[in-house]
């Protein structure tokens, strides 16, 4: 019998507490899932999703943004160079607060993914909770898209919906929102990571 295909190595980017990386971490530990969560890199210093990735074993790593002088390549630069040395496969950005440069998107295109707080194309950006309540929308949710240079504007693979209640604020909303991320991208990047889902020019295509 051959041996089992090796899974992808991914690497995950956080800015802050990590809650959709440790999900990831916590689906990937089950047997059969198709990729292995190899590191986790961070833009700050002490960022708390560190901490709760060395309590699950995972390598940790960080890049400051702020050591590079504003030059954004020169960043991306190092964390590329830091994720080509624990040999990652796959991007998956999880609260990470930085702007790629197409410079860095090209590199890793169809190769990397983001989770984003609404139901895109509706509300990109940031504060998407406070604009789905000032629009009146009645649902209201979270996508996982592939990365392209423009911001939060790539082909969608998968979206989950919740209802948007009268009482909501944003904090109410974002909770409910969360936990349906917490499903969601363990589900996505298991499509990406078996290669059922990919992007062909400039579209997902199924497999
Ligand atoms: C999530 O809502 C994610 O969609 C957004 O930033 C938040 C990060 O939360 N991009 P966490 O760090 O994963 O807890």
């Amino acid at each position: 019998m051959s041996a089992p295909a090796p899974r992808p190595r991914v690497g995950i980017l956080i800015s802050g507490r990590g809650s959709n990386m440790v999900s990831l971490v916590e689906a990937a530990q089950a047997e059969g899932f198709p990729a292995e969560i190899a590191l986790v890199l961070s833009n700050v210093p002490g960022a708390g999703g560190l901490d709760r990735a060395k309590e699950f074993g995972i390598a940790t790593a960080t890049v400051d943004h702020r050591a590079f002088n504003r030059d954004r390549e020169a960043f991306e630069r190092a964390m590329d160079e830091v994720l080509r040395v624990n040999q990652i496969d796959l991007v998956v950005l999880a609260g990470f607060m930085r702007i790629m440069t197409p410079w860095f998107v090209r590199r890793w295109e169809g190769r990397m993914i983001n989770i984003h707080p609404s139901l895109l194309p509706l509300f990109k950006g940031t504060h998407t909770h406070r604009q789905a309540l000032e629009a009146g929308v009645v649902e209201h949710g979270c996508s996982v898209h592939f990365v392209v240079p423009e911001l939060d504007a790539g082909p969608v693979i998968m979206q989950a919906k919740v209802p948007v209640l009268p009482e909501d604020d944003e904090d109410t909303l974002a909770s409910r929102v969360l936990v349906q991320e917490h499903l969601l991208y363990p589900r996505a990047l298991a499509e990406v990571a078996s290669g059922r889902a990919a992007l062909v020019d400039g579209a997902v295509v199924r497999r």
